[in-house]
């Protein structure tokens, strides 16, 4: 029997599949804030069709149980694996899709990842992140603008990306810091440095969500890409990556987190050797008093 859609006043006999769905619904009519009521309304009531719409049998819920308890276990400062099962499962994209929606002509944004570390080595212009050289040498150049395109100075950009081997430096027994650093824009909002070509990389597969990812026969390799984070005051921080074009798992990224927008070609100089990134941000202004309009929700 399908589950009633809104579930607010059903439940006429206790022995009706569907009772409990309005039971665990109207459970938080008490609750005083109104977001957090109607949000755990709508997952109460997605999650309980879900259930019905697969007839879960209780070894399965039982399995899914375990999977998350395994997946919590592998959790800790350095290990994320919850958000490694929001970004495999599309949920962190999005996320980033939607809270671009109120953000006009910004670039877009995309997942942030696990190798991201806070204060990275600040760099002067020119300088280059890659400690180690090893790969192809990669001069990255671009500039900062608001949405009139007018260049913001001292902005704050960190990046981020694989050494010449597809492994970022947290990866290496070692840790060195490699490949990663922080750079101000000069007043017309440009910054240049130099690091190395990124290279296509498999997420971490050695937890419950590489083996769920082998069971479902997906694939775990990302794109090669540079990680940006960009902030600066009175702008909404921005958190994106610029994707290689030509790269083979583009359309196929095990995170999703490839936007058209923000795939570049790295041309490489056959006489250098070298290659070279140019790419511009676009940054959105805070908004001003009214936060943006929020899809209505039952309440
Ligand atoms: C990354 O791009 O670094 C990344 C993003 C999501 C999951 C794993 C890695
Ligand atoms: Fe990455």
């Amino acid at each position: 029997m399908p589950i009633r859609p809104s579930g607010e006043t059903g439940g006429n006999s206790v022995t009706e599949p569907s009772s409990v769905t309005a039971k665990a619904i109207a459970s938080a009519s008490a609750c005083d804030d109104a977001r957090l009521r109607s949000v755990f309304r709508c997952l109460v009531r997605h999650l309980h069709a879900f259930v019905d719409e697969v007839d879960l049998t209780p070894e399965e819920w039982l399995a899914g149980i375990q999977f998350l308890t395994a997946t919590g276990h592998m959790c800790d400062d350095y290990r994320q694996e919850f958000m490694l099962l929001s970004d495999t499962l599309g949920v962190t994209s999005l996320v980033d899709e939607i809270a671009h929606r109120a953000k006009g002509d910004a670039t877009e944004s995309s997942v942030l990842g696990p190798f991201y570390t806070e204060n990275p080595p600040e760099i002067a212009q020119g300088e280059s992140i890659a400690a180690s050289g090893n790969g192809v040498p990669l001069d990255v150049r671009g500039r900062v603008r608001d949405n009139r395109g007018v260049g913001i100075g001292g902005a704050v950009v960190d990046i981020w990306g694989t050494d010449g081997e597809g492994l970022y430096d947290s990866q290496h027994d070692s840790h060195p810091i490699d490949c990663r650093g922080r750079i101000r824009t000069a007043p017309d909002g440009g910054f240049a440095l130099r690091t190395v070509l990124p290279q296509s990389y498999s997420i971490p597969t050695d937890g419950p969500v590489g083996a769920l990812l082998q069971r479902l026969g997906r694939h775990t390799f990302r794109p090669a890409h540079l990680h940006f984070r960009i902030s600066a005051e009175g702008f909404v921080p921005l958190t994106t990556a610029i994707y290689a074009a030509g790269d083979p798992y583009l359309s196929s990224d095990a995170v999703f987190g490839v936007r058209a927008s923000l795939i570049e070609a790295f041309p490489r100089d056959e006489v250098t050797g070298r290659a070279t990134l140019e790419r511009d941000f676009l940054l959105s202004e805070v908004p001003r008093g009214e936060s943006a309009a929020r899809k209505r929700l039952p309440s």
